[in-house]
């Protein structure tokens, strides 16, 4: 793994998005897999800025979010498809029919789950999987467990994941109990893995996944098995590593 601690946000949106639009120049029909949160929000801005100045563009790649509420709508603004459109999709030049997100509205979910696998299974392989870290160590949705699926999924969210996700919603009973998330099956076919943390309150749970055992009670340390791995970590987040 390759870990790189920056002293200011703005050094480590900078990085981010220097990596994710290096691999796009480099190969515009990339194909990336993205994610939500607050963590990236700063690294889609500093990419929409490059974008923005000509250096970059992303009309041929294609993209795969990692994760969507179940029984929210796609414009609710805390969808991951509005979050999605919001921060980065409507300031670039991605073609819409190559931009895919689980749909948390499907009447069978089950089935939702079974087209986003055949359609990661025709892209093949993702170039680059862009994730956060939950407090619990859970990547995607995929939260600890004593099994992790390695496919889409419906999962049930758990209770300290809603808590922490209350904050972008008006109040707890908001926050959507279940979600569709991409496997760590999916995940840890990536070439390559781009994690970002920040924040002191993941200290512990930075460490605990980077080293600590391997166990799908941290589905992030199963990370350690992945052949690269780029981790960005501020330096409150990077305090034990
Ligand atoms: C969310 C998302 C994850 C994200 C994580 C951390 O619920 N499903 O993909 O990485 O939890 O979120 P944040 O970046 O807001 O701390």
């Amino acid at each position: 793994m390759n870990i790189l601690k920056f002293e200011s946000q703005q050094k480590l949106n900078e990085a981010g998005a220097g990596i994710l639009a290096g691999l796009v120049q480099t190969n515009p029909r990339v194909v990336l897999g993205l994610a939500t949160g607050g963590t990236p929000v700063g690294i889609y801005e500093e990419l929409v800025d490059t974008h923005r100045k000509g250096m970059v563009s992303f009309k041929s790649i294609t993209t795969f979010n990692l994760d969507e509420y179940v029984g929210i709508s796609t414009d609710h603004p805390e969808s991951y498809h509005a979050y999605m459109n919001h921060h980065l999709f409507s300031h670039i030049d991605a073609n819409p029919a190559r931009i895919h997100i689980p749909d948390g509205n499907a009447a069978d979910l089950k089935q939702e789950c079974e087209r986003y696998n055949a359609l990661l299974d025709d892209a093949k392989q993702i170039d680059l999987q862009l994730l956060g870290l939950g407090h619990n160590g859970h990547i995607g949705f995929n939260e600890p467990d004593h099994a992790l699926m390695s496919g889409t999924h419906v999962v049930k969210l758990k209770e300290e994941t809603r808590s922490a996700n209350a904050r972008f919603f008006n109040h707890i009973d908001e926050v959507p109990t279940h979600a569709l998330t991409m496997g760590v099956g999916t995940i840890l076919k990536a070439k390559m893995i781009l994690l970002v943390v920040r924040g002191a309150d993941k200290a512990e749970i930075v460490h605990q996944a980077l080293t600590g055992p391997i166990t799908t009670e941290c589905p992030a340390s199963l990370l350690q098995t992945h052949p690269h791995v780029v981790v960005l970590l501020d330096s409150e987040s990077g305090r034990l590593v």
